[in-house]
């Protein structure tokens, strides 16, 4: 059986090349993932070829990129699962540094800000957070869930209304935003989070059409997440 895999890569480094294109490579791969037989055409036939990974194990989601046209981890597509030839390009959306490697960093960067996440406490509430006391299973559990997300910027990518609009905030923001709201021991008050994303460019502006929630490779809800976010915000300007 012919085991040679046709790769369309896009190649293009801003400031440097004058226009984009896709680079051919025809090669037999000798590992079982789409990030093996890239870092092995960079090894072996293309050393000027950019793009991140640092974990391989589906945990620091550097590694994204669209794969035949979806987001999806490098890291973690097996190459059996796609046929014999293999597009790669960048994920849409985010600021293209070179080839398959985009900055995804801002965008968490000002999600961190937009969230205060370098919020001070005071002290009161610092030992609030601090001392061990009982929550439920539930809302423990339900956290855990909401806080498995890797940054690895997929559903923003898979968004139409990100890429329409570039002031919506995207669902991994939202999902945020839901995971800490549910959260008991975070300080901020509810009218925190409505002020914040109760917007056009925030729950509103999301259209629920769900390419985030098909496109998450940790398959984190985020249907039901930005659903449940959604209804919490209404409720509140409702009632306030
Ligand atoms: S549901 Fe649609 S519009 Fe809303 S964040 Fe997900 S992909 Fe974007
Ligand atoms: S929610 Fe899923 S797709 Fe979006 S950044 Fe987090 S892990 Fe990636
Ligand atoms: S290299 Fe870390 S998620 Fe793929």
């Amino acid at each position: 059986m012919d085991k040679c895999k046709k790769v369309k890569i896009f190649r293009f480094v801003p400031g440097s090349d004058l226009k984009p294109r896709f680079k051919r490579y025809s090669v037999v791969p000798t590992g079982d993932t789409v990030l093996s037989l890239i870092l092995q055409i960079r090894n072996e036939v293309d050393h000027s070829l950019k793009f991140d990974y640092v974990c391989r194990a589906g945990v620091c989601g550097s590694c994204a990129m669209l794969i035949n046209g979806r987001p999806a981890l490098a890291c973690r597509a097996r190459l059996d699962d796609y046929g014999s030839a293999l597009t790669l390009a960048p994920l849409p959306g985010f600021l293209l540094l070179g080839d398959l490697s985009v900055d995804t960093g801002s965008y968490f960067i000002r999600m961190y800000q937009n969230q205060a996440m370098n919020l001070h406490r005071t002290k009161e509430e610092e030992i609030a957070y601090a001392l061990s006391c009982r929550h439920d299973n539930e809302t423990m559990l339900r956290i855990y869930e909401l806080d498995r997300c890797i940054e690895c910027g997929c559903c923003v990518s898979a968004c139409a209304t990100a890429q329409m609009n570039s002031s919506f905030v995207g669902a991994a923001e939202l999902l945020n935003a839901w995971r800490i709201m549910v959260d008991p021991r975070d300080p901020r008050d509810d009218e925190f989070w409505y002020r914040l994303y109760a917007t056009d460019n925030g729950v509103f502006g999301c259209t629920a059409l769900l390419a985030c929630d098909s496109s998450c490779p940790k398959n984190i809800p985020l249907a039901s997440s930005l659903a449940s976010f959604r209804i919490a915000l209404l409720k509140l300007g409702v009632t306030t």
